[in-house]
């Protein structure tokens, strides 16, 4: 008992209770309308199931049962009665699951979703920036996600906001919804994609308009320049003559081009690291730019043994990336 209740304890971060968009809100409704189908027809077959056991149980000197043939009535009843729930229970889902393929509205704010082993690149084709891991959106406003794979299928979940799509390779799948509530809601990939599939979390931040427009207008940007002489500097030089060119962008460092990891430019601002599984501080980011693959199994990211004073003048960088 005690087990069972220490469930209750909360916080949920992925609850799909709470829901706060309006995708949510209908999947949601739905599973409320069936649960309390379920519940009356557990109420019922269970009741009887009861009544007969108890009315009808054996008693000493009561003699045989009288056994029943071909009850028309009955059997009419008890066919009808499931045919009908059926239909009510069929007819909103039929609803509901076309609402959740439906497009967005025209105008709806459209972001590219690319699912890697083991992160997420949110594209916004129309505002020309580019992130990984923590989705940003405003409240109220529609948006349309469009996802695909760069290697293989992966599915994309923040439970707050409403129910999974697959990313696959080679495809596009989208999935429309209108969040409502400004909050920090938590997702992560629900589909089995390798070794570190549970270290593919992901964030989403819905703001208010005002915010979400002062992100983009700081998203837009090339990365900050360190100050000169600063320890900051030399972590720009570090990387951008060191193997994190190989993988990694930084809008404004010309050396750095890569595209197999997350674009880096604004990586100082996010909340997480590595997947949204790490926070961002400096302890973190010097657990994993020496070990990663120790802290994400399989990553691509390699180990990097590199000098103490290396390693600090990178995290300098790293974090001035506001
Ligand atoms: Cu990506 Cu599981």
């Amino acid at each position: 008992m005690l087990l069972a209740v220490a469930g209750c304890g909360g916080p949920f971060p992925q609850t799909t209770f709470a829901p706060r968009s309006d995708l949510g809100v209908a999947v949601d409704a739905l599973f409320t309308d069936i649960f309390w189908w379920a519940v009356v027809v557990f109420a019922i077959v269970e009741g009887l199931l009861l009544f007969v056991i108890i009315r009808y149980r054996h008693r000493d000197g009561g003699g045989k049962p009288s056994a029943l043939h071909g009850h028309t009535a009955l059997e009419i009843g008890w066919t009808l009665a499931p045919a009908l729930i059926l239909v009510f229970i069929a007819v909103p889902t039929m609803r509901t699951i076309f609402a959740t393929q439906a497009r967005a509205p025209a105008g709806a704010l459209r972001v590219e979703v690319i699912g890697h082993q083991w992160w997420w690149e949110f594209r916004y084709p129309e505002l020309g920036l580019v992130t990984a891991n923590e989705l940003h959106l405003p409240r109220g406003k529609p948006v349309e996600l469009e996802m695909t794979s760069a290697d293989v299928i992966h599915s994309f979940w923040a439970p707050g906001l409403g129910g999974k799509r697959d990313l696959t390779p080679g495809r596009t799948t989208r999935i429309a919804f209108t969040p409502d509530s400004i909050s920090e809601y938590q997702g992560q990939c629900a589909e089995f994609c390798g070794a570190s599939h549970a270290n593919m979390r992901l964030r989403v931040f819905v703001q208010s308009d005002s915010a979400f427009a002062a992100w983009v207008a700081v998203q837009r940007t090339d990365a900050a320049v360190p100050a000169r002489g600063s320890l900051a500097e030399r972590g720009q030089q570090a990387f951008a003559h060191g193997p994190c060119i190989a993988c990694h962008t930084i809008a404004g460092v010309p050396q750095a081009r890569g595209t197999v990891g997350p674009n880096l430019t604004h990586v100082g601002s996010r909340t997480m690291l590595a997947g949204a599984t790490l926070p961002n501080t400096a302890e973190w980011l010097r657990r994993w730019i020496t070990h990663a693959p120790s802290l994400k199994p399989g990553s691509l990211m390699p180990a990097m043994p590199l000098p103490d004073d290396q390693v600090a003048a990178l995290i300098a960088y790293i974090q001035s990336l506001q």
